[in-house]
């Protein structure tokens, strides 16, 4: 049963996507008053809040209704607090840099509008589960990209180089053209329980990485790669939990890619 206070709070949130709908009618842009919870790391602090003992900071942000999670994070290192920490880039969900935990879920900073995060109530933000903090919301990718470095994602074709381009039907391109969207953001990896409890797991995006190559008519190291993720911290520790097909922000099926590379080493067929 929802309470009062529940009640409230998605009366609220309708309002605010009401007064975004009314204003860009006109032309205007509405502003409203926003509370980000943050998860704050130092490892370089001393005193109130210890290197690595972490603690949560609210701000609150004046921002308007066509922003995201990003321009409200500006916002704060700008006018509020310039020790803030945290990676982007491109600012267009293309670079991958600034996956986080936004409300209990792995998203791009740049591309999680705020009005549709239930911002009549604080909304959390914190790093991406299962690897090392290094400050804030900057995690230590090097676990991550090492498992990606593994399972070698590059073409390796056998032969003499062609004279010209290597020649693929679209029948062929189809197999693997979902997990060419990668942008290596880990949100995928990063949500998956499995890697939280044995970061030895490669883990899938870096299965995702080797589906591209694997499954490429131009490639001829196919079966160099299923074994290296037939390793006991390959493929077969994927327990099929649909938690990193949630978490893509480019919509990659990673739990088909991850079925389809165990698919290929139990039937020896690629
Ligand atoms: S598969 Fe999706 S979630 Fe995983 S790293 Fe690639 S883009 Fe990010
Ligand atoms: S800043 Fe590049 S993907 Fe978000």
């Amino acid at each position: 049963m929802r309470t009062a206070a529940t009640k409230d709070a998605s009366t609220k949130d309708a309002a605010t996507k009401d007064a975004a709908t009314k204003v860009a009618a006109t032309g205007e842009v509405a502003t409203f008053e926003v509370i980000l919870k943050i998860r704050r790391n130092n490892p370089e602090a001393s005193g109130e809040h210890e290197a690595g003992a972490g603690y949560w900071q609210e701000f609150r942000v004046k921002v308007h209704s066509t922003e995201r999670i990003l321009d409200a994070l500006h916002t704060i290192k700008w006018e509020q607090d310039g020790s803030l920490t945290f990676r982007r880039s491109c600012a267009h969900g293309v670079c991958g840099s600034d996956a986080m935990r936004i409300n209990g879920r792995n998203r791009l900073a740049c591309k999680a509008l705020i009005k549709d995060l239930h911002p009549s109530r604080p909304i959390t933000i914190e790093p991406i589960q299962g690897l090392p903090v290094l400050k804030d919301l900057i995690v230590d990718m090097e676990p991550f990209f090492a498992s990606y470095r593994e399972i070698m994602p590059f073409l390796m074709p056998s032969g003499d180089a062609p004279k010209r381009e290597r020649l693929q039907s679209p029948e062929q391109r189809a197999r693997f053209e979902d997990t060419t969207k990668c942008i290596l953001c880990a949100a995928c990896t990063t949500s998956c329980p499995v890697f939280w409890t044995d970061g030895q797991y490669f883990g899938p995006a870096a299965i995702v990485n080797a589906h591209r190559f694997i499954f490429d008519s131009r490639d001829d190291a196919a079966w160099e790669r299923l074994e290296i993720l037939n390793d006991r911290d390959g493929v077969w520790k994927c327990r099929t939990t649909f938690n990193c097909t949630d978490a893509c922000p480019r919509g990659i099926q990673v739990t088909e890619a991850i079925s389809q590379v165990k698919r290929a080493l139990a039937t020896h067929r690629v």
